[in-house]
């Protein structure tokens, strides 16, 4: 026989999302619905290393907060409790597996169950716990959305919107001063960001980590525009974008138990670009703009249905999965399937033939 539901417990792990939220207030009002009790965990999986930290979440908690962006929770990007940071004592950082005190704590608590929201990062984490016999039903959130087994994550279109915007906007001050603008957007390893903002907002150039550029692609799309009277370009580079044989560019070197961080290739696109067509042009970094604030009604919906789902699976006594959008309903996907690999943007899909077919650049070598 399954045992009651009882109490369960929530958190939010690793780089915030607009939508978090939204599940957490949904997750609390299924649950209370149900009659169970929700503890909220801070900061990701710390708050099941450090447990003074708890919150009970009640109706009160999530009064009025899908709107809002960041999380009531808290979150950290250092928290594997499979790779703890540790400073030895020559000062050099190395990582150790606490994932057993959070397994002991999780029980001690008394908690039934966990619904863990983050990305790929988090949805591993969870998988070990689960292999660990934690209860754990995850639910997918990335800005990036590249991870495997869903439609989409919640947090990708508010940072689409939000780099349309921006993009939006450069275009007249591109044009009033006959300028090159190049917009580094996040995604990390997927171009998925870069690839819909730029198509949206009419890029000229959209360069993706899943293409390797070539500076002369660039430079020639560059120039066939001015030969048109189009004096201004605007080009969207993820910021995993790298020329071909080329390297990642990165922000410093890795941290023990961090990802690391890249940034950077708009700058250096820019500067490729003067060089190659004498063109001024200047770098726009996005950065967290488009990770902030409130999320779009899309995002906001998505995160709500996400965190209801998740409740009608713990109560299904489901474990050991992540929901998943599969429009137009939200199913339950095994978390070793959603970790499987990165979802990257797939050659083939309509969105890059779409760019192609619209005159845009994808930096493909001249020739291909
Ligand atoms: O995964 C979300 C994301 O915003 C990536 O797009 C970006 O590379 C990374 O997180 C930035 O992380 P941090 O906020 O730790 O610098």
């Amino acid at each position: 026989m399954k045992s009651k539901i009882r109490r369960i417990a929530i958190n939010t792990g690793g780089g915030d999302a607009p939508g978090l939220n939204g599940v957490i207030r949904a997750v609390v009002l299924a649950a209370l619905a149900r009659g169970w009790e929700v503890m909220g965990i801070r900061k990701g999986y710390l708050g099941l290393l450090d447990t003074s930290q708890l919150i009970p979440l009640t109706r009160e908690s999530v009064r009025g907060i899908a709107h809002l962006g960041g999380t009531i929770l808290g979150t950290s990007n250092k928290g594997n409790p499979f790779e703890m940071p540790v400073k030895l004592p020559d000062g050099e950082v190395t990582t150790v597996d606490r994932s057993a005190e959070v397994v002991e704590n999780f029980h001690r608590l008394g908690f039934d169950a966990l619904i863990t929201i983050g990305g790929d990062g988090s949805m591993r984490i969870a998988h070990g716990l689960a292999e660990k016999g934690v209860p754990v039903v995850g639910v997918p959130k990335t800005i990036d959305n590249d991870l495997e087994e869903t439609d989409v994550t919640f947090g990708f279109e508010t940072a689409v919107s939000v780099a349309t915007e921006a993009i939006d906007r450069l275009h007249s001050t591109a044009e009033a001063h006959e300028r090159v603008f190049v917009v580094e957007v996040m995604g990390r390893y997927a171009g998925w960001i870069a690839l819909a903002s730029g198509l949206a907002g009419g890029a000229d150039v959209i360069l993706i980590p899943e293409i390797e550029y070539s500076l002369e692609a660039i430079a020639r799309k560059i120039q066939d525009r001015e030969a048109r009277g189009r004096h201004f370009s605007i080009v969207v580079a993820a910021e995993g974008a790298r020329p071909a044989g080329g390297e990642l560019h990165v922000l410093g070197p890795k941290e023990a138990g961090r990802e690391v961080r890249l940034g950077g290739i708009g700058e250096l696109v820019a500067a490729e670009i003067t060089a190659a067509t004498g063109k001024e042009t200047r770098s726009v970094v996005l950065g967290h703009l488009q990770r902030g604030g409130r999320p779009t009604a899309y995002d906001r919906l998505l995160a709500l249905r996400f965190g209801a789902a998740a409740v009608r699976l713990v109560a299904a006594h489901k474990f050991n999965v992540m929901v998943a959008l599969d429009p137009p309903t939200v199913r339950a996907v095994p978390l070793s399937r959603a970790i499987r690999r990165m979802k990257n943007v797939p050659l083939d899909c309509d969105m890059i033939e779409s760019a192609r077919e619209l005159g845009i650049c994808l930096g493909e070598a001249l020739g291909e």
